[in-house]
């Protein structure tokens, strides 16, 4: 598939997946990606920056004005900013004609008194910014990095609960537009993340399932994130192999040694093989593998290689399939899909 088109099928990515499976970092590549395809992007952190920053090559982090994050030949560029329940609630009141007492009120806390009275104010405060932005064309495409798994679907679901509890007024209204953004594909899909291990890929069936009954998004391709490229030959003789490349004869304690790292990775290779066919089986959604970055702590140069393979996993994805997904997406409407069709 075309990577612009790829990028241009919603104007959100909500990037989502369990703790540490490698969110943030996938947010940049994809970022990146879509930047390296002549668009804008903006990257939206939630609460904080996290590693953004440092996954673009800044030293500093960023808050809730927007910063440039990179800039590509290819024109397209790369802005990030943080959202905050605070900040988006200092940004509704002003645009109410209440700038007088808007940083005075948020900065007493009201809010924190507000949230307890009604659950999901928080994140419908959030949600909405995000909905102004993209309905205001901030940038071409939104990438999302979105809270861990649990977090994110009470996160997305929060719409849905304020619409049900709210009669009218202006909070309904926000919920109600909130609940459209997510049900549009052309405006929102989420990208779930994982690892190719076995609690990862569980949660993130149990995830797609719910995101889509629950929430009503539609999902995109699964990241399969941190995957060991396949070595042929693991289970070969070390000796015949060093006699075959034409090398000195292997002591044989170095053949051993040779053999243990051969079988360890062979072992660690077939366990990623029997988890990413189980995904592939339990949850029929078309996926995208990177791969395993070993310079330790993961920066600028890497999300640049990342960016590459995720170009390329998605040029050979089936069109077919994705837009499968979204008319699928379109017709299930406010919700109760099933994941891949196949719950
Ligand atoms: N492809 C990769 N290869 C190697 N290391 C990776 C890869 N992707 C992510 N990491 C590393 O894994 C760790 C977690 O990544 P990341 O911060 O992106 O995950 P996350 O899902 O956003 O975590 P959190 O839930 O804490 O926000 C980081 O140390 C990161 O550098
Ligand atoms: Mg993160």
């Amino acid at each position: 598939m075309d990577v612009e088109a790829f990028c241009r099928q919603s104007r959100i990515f909500v990037i989502a997946g369990k703790g540490g499976v490698g969110k943030t970092t996938v947010t940049a590549a994809l970022a990146r990606l879509a930047a390296d395809t002549g668009l804008d992007v903006l990257v939206v952190g939630l609460d904080d920056a996290g590693a953004l920053p440092v996954l673009f090559g800044r030293e500093t982090a960023f808050g809730y004005d927007e910063v440039p994050l990179y800039e590509s030949r290819a024109g397209g560029r790369v802005t990030g900013r943080v959202i905050t329940p605070d900040d988006a609630l200092l940004d509704y009141l002003t645009d109410h004609g209440l700038q007088r007492v808007a940083r005075r009120l948020v900065s007493t806390g009201v809010l924190d008194v507000v949230a307890t009275a009604i659950p999901g104010i928080r994140e419908i405060l959030v949600l909405g910014k995000v909905k102004q932005l993209e309905r205001a064309g901030a940038a071409d495409v939104l990438v999302l990095d979105a809270p861990a798994t649990g977090h994110a679907v009470r996160f997305l679901t929060s719409a849905n609960g304020l619409l049900d509890a709210a009669r009218g007024g202006p909070l309904r209204t926000q919920a109600a537009d909130v609940v459209d953004m997510l049900h549009d594909p052309e405006r929102c899909q989420v990208v779930l993340v994982t690892i190719p291990e076995e609690t990862p890929v569980n949660e993130l069936i149990e995830t797609a399932y719910r995101f889509e009954d629950e929430v009503g998004i539609m999902l995109g391709p699964v990241v399969v994130n941190s995957c060991y490229p396949l070595i042929a030959h693991l289970g070969a003789d070390p000796a015949l192999l060093a006699q075959v490349a034409g090398v000195p004869p292997l002591e044989e304690r170095e053949a051993a040694r040779l053999r243990a790292a051969a079988a360890f990775r062979a072992a660690r290779e077939a366990v990623q093989e029997e988890q990413v066919h189980r995904l592939e089986s339990d949850l029929p959604l078309p996926e995208l593998r990177l791969p395993y970055m070993s310079s330790g702590e993961i920066g600028a140069e890497d999300v640049a290689v990342l960016a590459a393979a995720l170009r390329e996993a998605i040029t050979a994805l089936d069109a077919e399939e994705l837009s499968f997904a979204a008319n699928r997406a379109r017709s299930a409407g406010t919700g109760g899909g099933t994941a891949g069709g196949g719950a």
